[in-house]
């Protein structure tokens, strides 16, 4: 069986990280894994078999995806799995957060994933297979305060990710969408911003973004049991892969507190929702 080419966004640490040295191990696979600055990826010297690559990334540089796109497709001459993992948080009331700042964010966690996969298609449509992994989190799917443009830069990834799921399936494209709960990576520590509300009516809300700051490192999840996961999906149920695939028991429970809720409402809802057509 030839080598399945791997390329992976935002290396250097957490999910991607564990993703990467998972693969490297393994050996039987092509593995691309990117960074913004590669002197970060020197864990993975120690596997070196000749089927990796360092490549530097940043995902919000058009011409570095280019660059890595082309780089791969001639070294290894397929991209069948792309995972769109780079990513950033933002902590503060939706009327106190910082422009500048979450428009960056959502250049990482919406445009970078964006463009990543808009490079790539035109290879996985060629070969007529492909998988394109993305990462959202069970903050895609369900809301809390002080997470307003993080919640919405994941939301637009759902978005996106189901209708392109549609756009592609007769191309033989998978799509996957990773909802993590809270794991023990670099994400609420370094990748997040914080800030503190300073207006009296929002104190309230304080504590939620400390404890998220103090708790990071100690989150319940683990990022190599998650990317064993990932691997055995994207492996060995190619044809029965979910859509979404919520990750660690918070997320999962979550999901489908919300869905359920959700449903009820709809349901609750329905004569009036369907009132507002014409008559027939
Ligand atoms: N950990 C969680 O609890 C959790 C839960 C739900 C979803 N997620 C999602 O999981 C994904 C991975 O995050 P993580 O938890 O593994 O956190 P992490 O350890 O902080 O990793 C984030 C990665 O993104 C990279 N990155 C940031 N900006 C980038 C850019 N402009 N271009 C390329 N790479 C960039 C970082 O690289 P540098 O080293 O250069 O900064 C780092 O490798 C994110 O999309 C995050 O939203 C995480």
């Amino acid at each position: 069986m030839t080598n399945k080419t791997w390329l992976i966004t935002g290396t250097s640490s957490g999910f991607g990280k564990a993703l990467a040295t998972l693969l490297a191990k393994k050996g039987t696979v092509n593995l691309v894994a990117t960074a913004r600055n590669i002197e970060k990826l020197h864990y993975l010297d120690e596997f070196n078999h000749g089927q990796i690559q360092k490549l530097t990334l940043d995902v919000t540089n058009q011409h570095e995806i280019q660059a890595v796109v082309e780089k791969t497709n001639t070294i290894f001459g397929t991209i069948d799995v792309l995972v769109n993992n780079a990513g950033l948080g933002y902590f503060g009331t939706f009327e106190e957060s910082n422009r500048k700042t979450v428009k960056y964010m959502f250049a990482v966690n919406v445009w970078g994933l964006v463009d990543m996969t808009r490079s790539v298609l035109p290879t996985m449509r060629k070969q007529k297979s492909g998988i394109i992994i993305n990462f959202s989190s069970i903050g895609g799917l369900f809301s809390f305060p002080t997470l307003s443009f993080y919640h919405g830069s994941k939301y637009a990834v759902e978005g996106i990710s189901e209708s392109l799921a549609k756009e592609v399936a007769d191309c033989n494209i998978k799509v996957m969408l990773i909802e993590p709960s809270g794991f023990r990576t670099d994400w609420a520590g370094r990748s997040s911003k914080k800030i503190l509300p300073k207006i009296a009516d929002y104190q309230q809300f304080k504590d939620f973004i400390e404890n998220n700051k103090n708790g990071a490192h100690h989150e319940a999840g683990d990022p190599n049991k998650a990317a064993e996961i990932i691997y055995d999906q994207a492996t060995n149920h190619i044809n029965d892969l979910p859509l979404r695939l919520p990750l660690g028991r918070f997320a999962t429970d979550t999901a489908i507190k919300k869905y359920s809720d959700t449903l009820a409402q709809f349901k609750k809802h329905h004569d009036i929702s369907v009132s507002a057509d014409q008559p027939e």
